[in-house]
């Protein structure tokens, strides 16, 4: 699948200026990376902070796994290989949109720190990095999507916290740990964090 492409030219000099477009924006592109277990609560926080800054008047994106996976990412699965692909692609889309001076949110499990490492790499000074913690068990509780009852059942192959492992991370940016904090009180740790780095 991988062929890299030659001839290519790469060039961004002719385009409006980031500053100029985040000036027009009043804001400052960031991209806010939640990663997380399946049911952790990312795409819920993803979600309820856009609808926080939206009213303050911020031009948002949000990027989740689940909606990048039945459009762009429709061609990849769970494997080691698949996912490092689909998080390349899913840094590449939200280093675009910071660039253009837009608040982005990321919601994909990013199970492992390889993963997590690329992510910052291609994002670079733009990359925000919120773990949103909760346990297997509290997932499995909690089971929105019935993906849980599933992998028990040896229905899911490559089931993240089951048969392909998530590695706890070491230093992210934040923890919000969504066993014990409610999704009002983690939406307003996530935006006081980030009100400097958003705001021009
Ligand atoms: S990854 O690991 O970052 O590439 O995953 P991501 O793109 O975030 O996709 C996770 C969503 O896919 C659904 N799903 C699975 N998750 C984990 N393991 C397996 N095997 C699997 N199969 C399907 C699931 O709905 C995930 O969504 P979230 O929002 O995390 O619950």
């Amino acid at each position: 699948m991988s062929h890299s492409a030659s001839n290519i030219h790469p060039e961004f000099d002719r385009q409006i200026p980031r500053e100029d477009k985040e000036k027009l924006l009043g804001q400052n592109g960031l991209v806010i990376w939640l990663y997380g277990m399946s049911g952790s609560g990312k795409s819920t926080i993803a979600n309820a902070a856009e609808r926080v800054l939206h009213k303050q008047g911020r031009m948002t994106a949000i990027l989740d796994g689940d909606n990048l996976r039945s459009g762009i990412n429709k061609n990849l699965g769970f494997s080691d290989d698949d996912r490092r692909e689909n998080i390349r692609r899913t840094a590449h889309m939200a280093k675009v949109f910071a660039q253009q001076g837009v608040i982005t949110f990321v919601s994909v499990i990013t199970p492992r720190h390889e993963l997590r490492d690329m992510a910052r790499d291609i994002i670079a000074d733009d990359y925000y990095e919120v773990y949103v913690k909760a346990s297997y068990e509290l997932c499995e509780q909690r089971d929105v999507k019935g993906l849980y009852a599933k992998a028990a059942k040896g229905e899911i192959k490559d089931f993240t916290g089951k048969d392909s492992s998530f590695e706890q991370p070491v230093a992210p940016d934040l923890i919000i740990d969504t066993e014990d904090q409610s999704v009002e009180d983690s939406v307003l740790s996530l935006l006081e964090e980030v009100r400097q780095r958003i705001k021009i």
